[in-house]
């Protein structure tokens, strides 16, 4: 079995100095890389086989390694390599559904973080978590298997997250005889798919994670191979931050400081450049402009600090700036835009809705964004663009994505710490996707509003009234229609401007082009929504009626409002009782199959959490409910109007 002899002296030391070992070891170089593969590929006995040979301390989690470097762990030489990597698989696939687990090794040369991830086809969603951060990835290849489909989705993902050193593993050559003619077709034929996707280098290296060839020193059994080993090779690749350094200053703000009322600093990783005190500097999205005064750390004042290190940084004036801000050099920020496009890689079981609100994650600032229908998906075996609707699991497509307020950003190319993101379910809070800004569109430089003397107070003060959107939401046939058109009856009544958006008579305008899939209804109200809030623009008094069937698209119609001007309205009609009342005959199709999506049956309705009104029409009449919507709405809420 291949040992490495420095190992030893390592081990030697760790006995006898353990504050020496740590100085050493503090000062080595950080390689982070992620072995990719599918099932079979034998990720988990090369893992287990780098940490067995490189006979060195690891740990799950580096990041108790830096948190606390008195609880280093165990030493790698007592443990038996059969049991490590037993232990190690066990241990992913009780975390198959979790993510990612990061395995820490060293040599006497570099100190390594493996992210370690489930190679399941499923799990694509782990690669991409653990390649965010990487120098390198590793392309685990069975030799018995050759290039699969697996394989290119891995690469494609590994070169568009920006991987810079790509190792292709040709794995368990000891089962095809350590075959050079078998190493040279894989070889060759993962070079031209390489080259189709823009990777022009990669080290292609024959290996056998299970019998140690070519990990450690060179195998006896693979004399025609005349390459680096695997470890010999990730201690001596480049990692380049300095290229990181070289750019202009940047670092997101993760956090604000604030003890007292003497000090204020602004806590961050440097994501790019270097920065100086007296160093002017502007804040992004405001494009306010301070010069820095002091860069703190726990170990004192620091007269420079560059990308990769977390500092606190104080400013000179009292600007505003907070979380998620920017700090940038003051001549070279970052843009600033709220569209863009955009790569997204899609993580979910459920597809992707176009139109739909997502969290998304980007540096330290979290903001609400839609992605609108992809312009094309990949297929990443041919790298053909295909047309498509939406993006389901495992998909890596290009699209349009907005952004509900303006964002500091680089393009991904530039800095990936500032031009990647995560996109986050706002139900279920998992991630769903991961996405890499391409550039910003234009026209989110160049259309302006436009200001208008007469304004919506003007408006609104000339009817005199104050404007309100009055969103009806329940099944279909649940009464909306009806009590909305009593309650707009009313206010007519007193005087009131008002007008009623119905479901059924949008769709036969407007919204003629859409039908009943998720998206479509997110489109549907969307367009509702733009157009109720420019009638309040308008100073009316809005009232819609669609079934409205996703939360997520109401509450971007409420934030679209002014506070205390939208009023969700639940008519609350059970599914039996709007059945059994079938007003359209609709339920009667829709059972008999002649109505696909049909609400409540095939398709979900989610009742309003938190509506400012709930009417129970089991026992309320709809002229009763008009009426208490009207009091409640005129009167209560606002004894003025
Ligand atoms: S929404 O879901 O997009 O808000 P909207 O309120 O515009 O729906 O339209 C619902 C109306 O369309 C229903 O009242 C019904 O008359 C009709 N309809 C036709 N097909 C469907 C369907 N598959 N699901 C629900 N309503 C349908």
């Amino acid at each position: 079995m291949a040992t490495q002899d420095s190992s030893y002296k390592v081990d030697a030391l760790i006995a006898q100095d353990i504050e020496a070992y740590l100085d050493q070891h503090q000062n080595k170089s950080l390689l982070r890389f992620i072995t990719c593969g599918s099932v079979d590929d034998g990720k988990s006995t090369l893992i287990g086989r780098l940490l067995y040979d490189s006979k060195m301390i690891f740990e799950d989690q580096l990041a108790a390694l830096e948190a606390d470097s008195k609880r280093v762990g165990t030493q790698g030489q007592e443990i038996d390599f059969a049991l490590l990597v037993d232990g190690l698989a066990a241990e992913r696939e009780q975390g198959i559904t979790i993510d990612v687990a990061y395995r820490f090794f060293a040599t006497e040369k570099r100190k390594f973080i493996v992210a370690d991830t489930p190679g399941h086809e499923q799990y694509t969603r782990n690669m991409v978590t653990g390649a965010s951060t990487a120098d390198l990835a590793v392309i685990l290849i069975d030799a018995r298997k050759g290039v699969l489909t697996q394989t290119r989705r891995h690469s494609f993902l590994a070169h568009l997250i920006g991987i810079r050193h790509i190792v292709l593993a040709v794995n368990k050559m000891d089962l095809v005889g350590y075959s050079q003619d078998v190493f040279d077709r894989i070889v060759a034929d993962y070079a031209e798919f390489a080259k189709s996707i823009g990777i022009e280098n990669f080290v292609p290296m024959p290996i056998s994670g299970f019998k140690g060839d070519n990990i450690t020193g060179p195998s006896a059994n693979t004399p025609w191979y005349t390459g680096p080993s695997l470890i010999g090779h990730l201690e001596s690749v480049d990692i380049d931050i300095d290229a990181d350094r070289a750019r202009p200053f940047a670092m997101a703000v993760q956090w604000v400081n604030r003890p007292n009322l003497d000090f204020r600093g602004f806590s961050g990783l440097i994501a790019s450049g270097t920065v100086k005190p007296g160093d002017p500097i502007r804040i992004l999205p405001s494009g306010r402009t301070s010069t820095i005064s002091r860069i703190v750390t726990m170990d004192g004042d620091l007269d420079e600090a560059g990308a990769g290190q977390s500092v606190t940084l104080t400013l000179a004036d009292e600007v505003d700036c907070s979380r998620g801000d920017v700090i940038a050099a003051a001549d070279h920020p970052p843009q600033v835009a709220d569209q863009f496009q955009a790569t997204i890689v899609w993580m979910d079981d459920e597809a992707m809705l176009p139109g739909r609100a997502y969290w998304m994650k980007l540096g330290a600032r979290t903001v609400s964004a839609t992605v609108q229908q992809p312009k094309y998906a990949i297929d990443v075996n041919t790298m053909a663009e295909l047309s498509v609707k939406t993006l389901g699991l495992n998909d890596i497509g290009v699209a349009e994505v907005y952004t509900d307020r303006d964002i500091a950003f680089e393009p991904y190319a530039d800095s990936h710490a500032l031009g990647g993101f995560i996109l986050i379910d706002k139900t279920t809070n998992h991630t769903v996707g991961a996405g890499m800004l391409d550039y910003a569109l234009r026209r989110s430089q160049n259309v302006h509003w436009q200001a208008i003397d007469i304004t919506r107070e003007a408006h609104a003060a000339q009817k005199n009234q104050r404007p309100r959107l009055l969103w009806f939401t329940g099944l279909s046939g649940s009464g909306k229609s009806t009590i909305a058109n009593l309650v707009e009856k009313k206010l007519y009544a007193m005087g009131k401007h008002s007008f009623l958006l119905d479901g059924d008579n949008i769709r036969h305008g407007l919204n003629k082009d859409l039908g009943f899939t998720d998206a479509d209804r997110i489109e549907n109200i969307r367009r509702v929504g733009e157009v109720a809030k420019l009638m309040t623009d308008a100073g009316l008094i809005v009232l819609t009626a669609f079934i409205s069937p996703f939360r997520a698209e109401r509450d971007i119609v409420r934030a679209m409002m002014p506070e205390g001007e939208f009023f969700e309205i639940f008519v609350d009609t059970p599914l039996e009782v709007a059945e059994a009342r079938d007003v359209k005959g609709l339920y009667k199709k829709a059972r008999a199959g002649q109505i696909a999506n049909f609400t409540g049956i095939d398709s979900p309705y989610e009742p309003p959490e938190n509506p400012s009104l709930r009417i129970d029409t089991t026992t309320t009449s709809p002229e009763d409910a008009a009426e208490a919507i009207v009091e409640a709405i005129m009167g209560v809420w606002s004894p003025t109007l």
